[in-house]
């Protein structure tokens, strides 16, 4: 009834304010039929608002522990705050006590924005985002995308941070695991699948949340994998290869966008007026909201940018950074540099209505409570299991299954060893948001329900994640335990159930905090003790799979040999444990693959798929010395990209072009013929790559640009036509333009990147 009457009355000051009653209402219609006009109301906003009031709305503050409640009520009633970054665990009624503060109390009565970090959903988790690129279902990825806006939007939020859209080559970098890996192609379309689902049809629905993408741009190339570190790469490369799935983002309607926290060519993201300005708003028309990572204004000074925050409140804002997050210099800094003419009023104004403009199409100036109404203890009861669990089935990758060691029997007796095996905090992986370990599945849980009634299951941890507290200490997730017994202890009751058992299931890799912000490496081997745990179960001659637990990939030569089966299951989620089960029982038949490049050792690293040929190429069929690869090493991935078995056999035919000579304007059709030659039914993943043989720079020697999943029953044979947009021909030449060059193309089908067949065709002048 309160909460009636405060809508009411904020309405009734909006409109007055902007003298503007666009409809006569009666007095018993819903406040929600009022039709406010967007610019009208945000004029009118804009000409009452004092210069505190306005820059206000230009900050972002944390609502989370560590801060003084009755403070930031006051702050917020005071107009010094337009929206909130919250906690994960954020009560409703905590932030409508938050919203009240700004609708009651406030002189405008402007409503806050809530966001979040909703990476892979809010209460049930799904993978890691790299591990449902893996899935290469753009359907699937995007069904999971809705569920969590529906939670996350129902838990309060308007928007989340996300989806991250750096491209990494590097897998020493933790932050590889928020996003759907190095290749531009596949994450530039997930990106289109990801955005509509989390925005749906208008943003003004109850469960439709803004995306802000992020991180803009090129953070995923921090050098040598160090979190934060700087990023240097050539313009072109940029163009080309790491922005292409912001505007394949902002394309979809992305609503707003959070600039990175490193440096690019020297000048860091939040204050580079290139990045901001000139790509995002002169190239891309963009027309939302650009917010500045956590205290990423303040950190100008210690990029050496800004001599104190005065400096650094302005050089963010002249480039285009519009709201702070988590920083205190906009608020201090901005009304001086207003009064002292640094920044004009226009200038200011313009991000406010900006700000202004996202509350409005987020529907809250209609109803500022209208994502907090649902009742927070009906949520726990309420995950989407099923969904979840067909994301995870999706996202495992069958990396090796020597003489059909998968999948398993039922009734088979189970060793099942490892510090992941029985674990349910690491399987929700980093970024878990709301998550709890107490809803989510274990491997042991999963295996036990999907076993016969009589089967037995056998089960040790046989080592810890890592030895070293110390090393975790540090890391923002720094949630593991330690069992206390010596490794060999661990080891050898590890040892003595695999010798009671059938087979051997083996859960190791590394702890969520390991592949999170913060949290790069420079080993990427399994941690501590595994590795000898591994190799003691191999020495048991028991048949032994291998389970992987990562967010990243990791250098498993030796481990991939030892093992007969290697299953990716990355962090797979709430129903991580049950998916898994699934594939090794063969009630799922696996079918991803990867979305990133596994090396053999750090030292090849950046090791990518789409590189360059250099003058002086490698073949190792025909081994020549001065030749550009390392001399220590099979310098060949261990797993390409796009990579993954299944337990059927698939063959695909060589490719047929519609044309071998293509003439300007027109598209390519390329057709495939797959066919299932094992005898279960399965789903693969068709891959068209191409390669432009001469350009005026040089051109990778394959690019992905198309991809197709379909499902086979057995003996079932299918066409498959993969169109090829001339725009899929083109390129970043030296001025930064995007333009294709006539000349002889390679078109590339296989069902990884490594294995195609090719035809070529040439494109006329
Ligand atoms: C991260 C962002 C995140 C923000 C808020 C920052 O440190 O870089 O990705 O959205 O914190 O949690």
């Amino acid at each position: 009834m309160d909460r009636q009457l405060a809508r009411q009355r904020t309405i009734t000051v909006w409109l007055a304010a902007a003298a503007l009653i666009l409809r006569v209402m009666s007095s018993s219609a819903a406040a929600s039929d009022v039709q406010v006009d967007k610019d009208r109301l945000l004029d009118s906003l804009l000409a009452q608002m004092t210069l505190q009031e306005k820059v206000g709305q230009l900050r972002m503050e944390y609502a989370g522990a560590g801060r003084n409640p009755q403070a930031m009520l006051d702050s917020i009633a005071n107009g010094h705050v337009g929206a909130m970054f919250t906690a994960p665990a954020a009560s409703q009624a905590g932030l409508r006590e938050l919203q009240d503060a700004a609708v009651r109390r406030s002189r405008l009565r402007i409503p806050l924005f809530f966001a979040g970090d909703v990476l892979h959903g809010q209460q049930t988790i799904f993978p890691i985002n790299l591990g449902q690129a893996a899935s290469w279902d753009l359907q699937a990825i995007g069904k999971s995308a809705r569920v969590a806006a529906i939670e996350a939007t129902s838990n309060g939020l308007d928007m989340t941070f996300a989806p991250m859209l750096d491209i990494s080559r590097d897998p020493r970098w933790g932050r590889m695991s928020e996003g759907y890996g190095e290749d531009t192609y596949l994450v530039s379309r997930i990106a289109e699948a990801v955005i509509p689902a989390l925005q749906g049809p208008t943003l003004g629905a109850t469960d439709s949340l803004m995306a802000c993408t992020k991180h803009f741009a090129g953070y995923g190339a921090v050098e040598g994998g160090r979190d934060y570190n700087t990023t240097d790469m050539s313009a072109r490369r940029l163009v080309q290869d790491y922005l292409p799935p912001f505007k394949a983002a902002l394309d979809a309607g992305a609503g707003a966008v959070m600039t990175a926290l490193t440096s690019l060519d020297g000048v860091p993201a939040t204050a580079n007026g290139w990045l901001l300005h000139d790509i995002l708003r002169q190239q891309w028309q963009f027309r939302g909201l650009v917010i500045s990572d956590h205290g990423a204004v303040e950190e100008l000074i210690a990029h050496g940018v800004a001599e104190d925050g005065k400096q650094a409140a302005q050089a963010a804002f002249a480039a285009g950074t519009q709201m702070s997050m988590s920083d205190r210099n906009f608020a201090r800094s901005l009304p001086r540099l207003v009064m002292q003419g640094q920044v004009t009023e226009k200038q200011l104004d313009s991000a406010v209505r900006q700000v202004l403009a996202t509350k409005y199409d987020l529907g809250l100036f209609d109803d500022p409570y209208r994502r907090l109404r649902a009742a927070p203890d009906t949520e726990k009861q309420r995950l989407h299991r099923a969904q979840a669990r067909d994301m995870a089935r999706r996202s495992l990758v069958l990396l090796k299954n020597r003489n059909q060691t998968l999948p398993l029997s039922r009734h088979a007796r189970i060793a099942l060893v490892g510090p992941l095996a029985d674990n349910a905090v690491d399987i929700l992986g980093s970024w878990h948001a709301n998550g709890q370990p107490e809803q989510a599945v274990t491997l042991r849980q999963g295996l036990t329900s999907g076993q016969a009634a009589n089967a037995r299951l056998l089960y040790a941890k046989g080592a810890n994640i890592s030895d070293n507290p110390q090393a975790f200490a540090l890391l923002a997730d720094n949630q593991v335990s330690f069992d206390p017994r010596p490794a060999e202890a661990m080891i050898a009751e590890a040892v003595t159930v695999a010798r009671q058992a059938d087979v051997v299931v083996a859960a190791l890799g590394e702890a969520r905090g390991m592949s999170h912000e913060g949290a790069s490496r420079t080993d990427l081997n399994l941690p501590g003790q595994q590795r000898a745990l591994l190799h003691a179960l191999k020495a048991t001659g028991k048949p032994l799979v291998l389970v992987l637990m990562n967010g990243r990939p990791l250098t498993i030569g030796d481990e991939s040999q030892w093992a007969d089966a290697v299953l990716e299951t990355w962090f797979s989620g709430s129903e991580g444990g049950n998916a898994i089960a699934d594939v090794l029982f063969g009630e799922y038949n696996p079918s991803g693959k990867l979305p990133v490049t596994f090396p053999r050792s750090v030292g090849q690293i950046p090791l990518y798929y789409n590189h360059l040929n250099t003058g002086r190429p490698f073949d190792p069929a025909k081994p020549t010395p001065y030749r550009s690869r390392s001399y220590d090493i099979d310098d060949t991935p261990l797993y390409p990209f796009g990579y993954g078995l299944s337990y059927t056999h698939f063959s695909v035919s060589a490719p047929r072009l519609s044309s071998a000579r293509l003439q300007p304007g027109q598209g390519l059709h390329v057709q495939v013929t797959v066919r299932n030659e094992g005898l279960r039914a399965g789903e693969t993943v068709v891959q068209l790559y191409i390669r432009d043989r001469s350009a005026s720079v040089s051109r990778p020697v394959k690019e992905l640009q198309g991809f197709a999943k379909l499902f086979l029953a057995p003996g079932q044979e299918r066409q498959v036509i993969l169109q090829l947009p001339l725009s899929a021909l083109s390129f970043v030449d030296r001025k930064l333009r995007w333009v294709s060059e006539p000349g002889w193309f390679d078109v590339m089908i296989g069902l990884d990147s490594q294995t195609v067949q090719t035809a070529s065709f040439e494109l006329m002048p």
